[in-house]
């Protein structure tokens, strides 16, 4: 496999996240070829995927395209898939895993695919050295993608493995914790790049508190990882990534914070945890942490970002005690907020309408398969009570 030949990349992400990813891969310097519903594809190398692993905070996997073909049939598949030189891609000793997704007329389940997919591969390995990976379900290796729609599929190899989204700095979870590529998508709504005061009343276990941190100090979001899907294909070259490692290390900005990350949490074990995972991601530095009820959070004077991530309460009963929380909120955005951009994030529709302030954009995003929105407040000057 050549790692420099330039074939379509498909970036995939959470539903609701595809803005923001294509703003991130402008800014890295991709073109954007296509926009699909659960990704991007740009076009780019094998080295461009590694590099856009260590990059992109709103992405799940960076996928390279192997092969695009017409396909009517498991046996066609099966043929197809053989025809690629795996043996020069997947060294015997790996393990490989094939994640499929199907909508196809003759085939009503993934799992008979993604069989034969693997079938292909490790076959052929076998033919041409002899032995073959072992396969299964893990994705902490190889990862290998069949996308097949109507008459047509595509293979990928998986450069992520894993999913971005889990950066390995959360060590301790805390109760509803965001994903990672989800907090760093609602920051980016918010516009925050470092040069603003960020308060997070509700942090949690600080997910949100901590991509601001890395947003900040421009870290890459995958700077603790070091396992990856690429790492386990026959070219990766060690050194190349060490180089790109070094340079993401070299612009990570120095020297104090500018301007406060302040995150609070009524509850000390949120705030322990959230303060280990900052710890972890390297930025426990820069996030001012304390235990409060959010209304005491201390809010400094001036313009900045303030957002919250209440809970959304599912069941009855904690529907009413937590609408007098939301409508606390707006008088705490109204009361201590002033000048600020207030935020909430949420998957429960009716609540916001107790929050008793006119918002001035609504977004859309999903947690899991909660649809939530991203509300939006703009608090002006003046009405600050001393
Ligand atoms: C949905 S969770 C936030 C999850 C967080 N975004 C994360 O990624 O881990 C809501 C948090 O609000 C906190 N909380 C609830 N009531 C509070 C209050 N009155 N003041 C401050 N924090 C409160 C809870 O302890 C919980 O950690």
């Amino acid at each position: 496999m050549d790692t420099k030949e330039r074939k379509n990349i498909l970036v995939t992400c959470g539903p609701g996240l595809g803005d923001y990813l294509q703003t991130e891969l402008k800014s890295l310097g991709f073109e954007i070829v296509s926009s699909h519903p659960g990704g991007i594809i740009t076009r780019g190398s094998f080295i461009d995927c590694m590099k856009l692993n260590l990059y992109l905070r709103t992405a799940y996997s960076v996928l390279y395209l192997l092969k695009e073909f017409r396909c009517g049939s498991s046996e066609a598949l099966y043929k197809q898939v053989s025809n690629l030189p795996w043996e020069n891609i997947i060294a015997p000793e790996e393990y490989l895993c094939v994640l499929s997704r199907v909508d196809t007329f003759s085939i009503n389940n993934s799992m008979y695919p993604s069989l034969k997919v693997k079938d292909a591969i490790v076959d052929r390995i076998y033919k041409k050295v002899g032995s073959r990976p072992d396969s299964g379900p893990d994705r902490n290796k190889v990862v290998v993608n069949l996308f097949w729609k109507n008459d047509k599929a595509w293979i990928y190899l998986n450069t992520s493995g894993l999913k971005l989204s889990d950066r390995n700095y959360r060590k301790m979870p805390h109760k509803a914790p965001l994903r990672e590529s989800l907090a760093a998508g609602i920051i980016m709504a918010t516009g925050y790049d470092g040069s603003q005061d960020i308060v997070l009343p509700m942090c949690g276990s600080g997910t949100l508190a901590i991509e601001s941190a890395l947003i900040a100090m421009n870290k890459p979001p995958a700077g603790l990882r070091s396992n990856f899907g690429f790492t386990h294909i026959k070219v990766f070259d060690e050194q190349i990534w060490k180089q790109m490692r070094n340079d993401a290390r070299k612009a990570v900005r120095k020297g104090p914070p500018q301007k406060r990350i302040i995150a609070t949490d009524i509850d000390g074990n949120a705030i322990t945890a959230a303060r280990q995972n900052a710890k972890t991601a390297g930025v426990e530095h820069l996030i001012e942490f304390n235990v409060c009820d959010f209304a005491d959070t201390d809010v400094p004077n001036g313009e900045g970002i303030v957002i919250v991530n209440p809970e959304y309460g599912l069941r009855l009963g904690e529907l009413e005690e937590l609408e007098k929380e939301y409508k606390r909120i707006g008088d705490f955005f109204k009361q201590s907020c002033a000048g600020y951009t207030g935020y909430i994030f949420t998957g429960n529709r009716k609540l916001t309408g107790k929050v008793g302030l006119k918002t001035s954009a609504r977004m859309i995003f999903f947690n899991g398969k909660i649809e939530c929105r991203l509300l939006k407040y703009e608090m002006y000057e003046g009405t600050k009570n001393p």
